[in-house]
């Protein structure tokens, strides 16, 4: 497999030192809730101070976002919805597709105005771009007081108080040799209110396959998976906290092989089955997948494990063999389907979705209709589809055959349509069935509440704000483009305590 990271200008990643083992989750648990609460009683002794977190792009965006508000609250931060309001604003970004820089900067020219009628306050760009365009960014917009990367916001209390003691410009984009999961305090302990219904956890993180489109390994790093301990501390913790439902993420979740008791090494299938002993916890995920990674453990684990939720998000990127080998994806467009087959047949009822590129260079007419007559046979029921666009540093962005921006239009328009009748009419297949709902949120109109089919779908039901955490049994009475409607059955599969 080729080694791209020579020809950027940033750092390689390192490979992470794994983390000590055999500590008592429980005891940890403890020891966090004391200590967090006593850290932010002396927090709020002295003075809350006000954060906005903005978050570009994927899920793992929104939970470092999480995490570094978890970092920061022992330093007297609190979460506030908007960034005038605010003491320091992070600019979270994601750098996978076009234009990301470009919105950072004129972001960060909107700030530069907020900040010269306040003079105190922190800007700080995390996240891709930051590990990405580094000292650049501190070059293009001296308003931004520290860059750090998604590797190293667990040293933010440090990089303040080089602040506070006068420093300028911090730029933070190593790959630390440390775990930065040991430094961060732990989740959804007591004294933070009730958990979310529904929680990210990352269990893995980078990537080592090098499509030649993307930036990811550049910017994330090598695979790195957190210890099966650690993880299930966390679940644990999540789901004494009210939290009913996990997504497990990764850039290459099912490449998982976390570091197990007496020296074993576990895949993705071995955690999912010891998470699903977790009490209180019903409901599982994972997002993202591989197809090279799907091993027999993880697709018999979509039929053994009640728990874990029959929706799979599964890229593929491109149905042409040609394509996909330039890319450097490692399967072909027979693999993925026989792949697709196999898991259905050991959860019949699954959902499929995928995320597709269009365009890539030297993509043909041919080639692009190959993707169709892919998605046709498949059947999705929810994608994301995407124009290719060149990222500086990888190998796609140096290829010939360039294809024309409106070629690259034409064909996501029409891609777009077909998956979108696909959605329409797995969507519209629900009308009449009772569904199990985990209930996250009101909704928009009085007296609604919102959750999530076992299906990943929108809900929205006329019942009681108390639902909001339980699972109830939903009718679907009607199919709305990305929702769905339903009427309130029996609520609270099981109460939470
Ligand atoms: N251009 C367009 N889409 C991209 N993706 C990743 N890199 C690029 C790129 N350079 C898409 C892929 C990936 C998803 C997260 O983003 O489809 O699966
Ligand atoms: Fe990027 Fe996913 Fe390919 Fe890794 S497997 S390089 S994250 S598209």
């Amino acid at each position: 497999m080729p080694n791209h990271a020579q020809r950027l200008e940033f750092p390689n990643p390192l490979p992470h030192i794994r983390a000590p083992r055999g500590e008592n989750p429980g005891i940890v648990a403890g020891y966090f809730r004391d200590q967090a609460e006593a850290n932010r009683g002396a927090a709020k002794a002295k003075m809350a101070k006000k954060l906005f977190i903005k978050s570009y792009g994927c899920q793992m965006n929104v939970y470092d976002s999480g995490r570094m508000a978890d970092v920061l609250t022992p330093l007297g931060y609190e979460s506030v919805d908007a960034p005038e309001a605010a003491d320091m604003v992070i600019l979270n970004t994601c750098h996978i597709r076009e234009k990301a820089a470009e919105k950072v900067y004129s972001e960060l020219g909107r700030l530069k105005q907020m900040k010269a009628d306040k003079d105190d306050m922190i800007i700080a760009v995390a996240g891709c771009v930051a590990q990405a365009e580094g000292q650049e960014i501190l070059n293009r917009a001296p308003v931004v007081d520290m860059v750090f990367g998604p590797q190293s916001y667990h040293r933010l209390p440090d990089m303040i108080a080089k602040l506070e003691g006068g420093a300028k410009n911090i730029l933070d984009t190593d790959f630390p040799v440390e775990d930065k999961f040991d430094a961060l305090p732990k989740v959804g302990g007591a004294g933070k209110g009730k958990g979310a219904p529904a929680a990210f956890l990352t269990v893995q993180e980078g990537c080592d396959k090098f499509c030649t489109f993307c930036v990811v390994p550049y910017t994330r790093g090598a695979e790195f998976s957190r210890p099966v301990e650690k993880v299930l501390a966390e679940a644990r913790a999540l789901a004494e906290s009210g939290t009913r439902e996990v997504t497990l993420l990764g850039q290459n979740v099912n490449a998982y092989h976390g570091e197990a008791a007496g020296g074993a090494t576990w895949g993705l299938a071995e955690l999912i089955t010891a998470l699903a002993d977790i009490e209180g916890l019903d409901r599982i995920r994972y997002t993202t997948s591989h197809p090279r990674d799907m091993d027999d453990a993880l697709i018999a684990a979509h039929g053994d494990v009640e728990k874990l939720m029959p929706y799979l998000h599964l890229p593929v990127q491109a149905g042409s063999d040609k394509v996909l080998k330039a890319m450097n994806r490692q399967h072909t467009a027979d693999g993925y389907r026989a792949l697709v087959t196999r898991i259905r047949a050991a959860r019949p009822d699954l959902a499929m979705s995928s995320d597709f590129i269009v365009g890539f260079p030297g993509e043909t007419d041919e080639d692009f209709e190959q993707t169709l007559q892919l998605v046709r046979d498949i059947g999705y029921a929810q994608c994301f589809s995407f124009k290719y666009s060149p990222r500086p540093g990888t190998p796609g962005a140096d290829m010939k055959d360039q294809v024309p921006e409106d070629v690259k239009a034409e064909r996501l328009a029409r891609l777009q349509a077909l998956l979108n009748e696909q959605a329409a009419s797995f969507h519209a297949s629900m009308v009449g069935r009772e569904l199990d709902v985990l209930f996250e949120k009101p909704g928009r109109h009085e007296g609604q509440i919102i959750g999530r089919s076992p299906y990943l779908q929108a809900v929205h039901a006329k019942a009681p704000a108390s639902l909001i955490g339980q699972i109830g049994r939903v009718r679907i009475i009607k199919a709305k483009t990305n929702s769905l409607e339903g009427e309130l059955i029996a609520p609270g599969v099981r109460e939470v305590a």
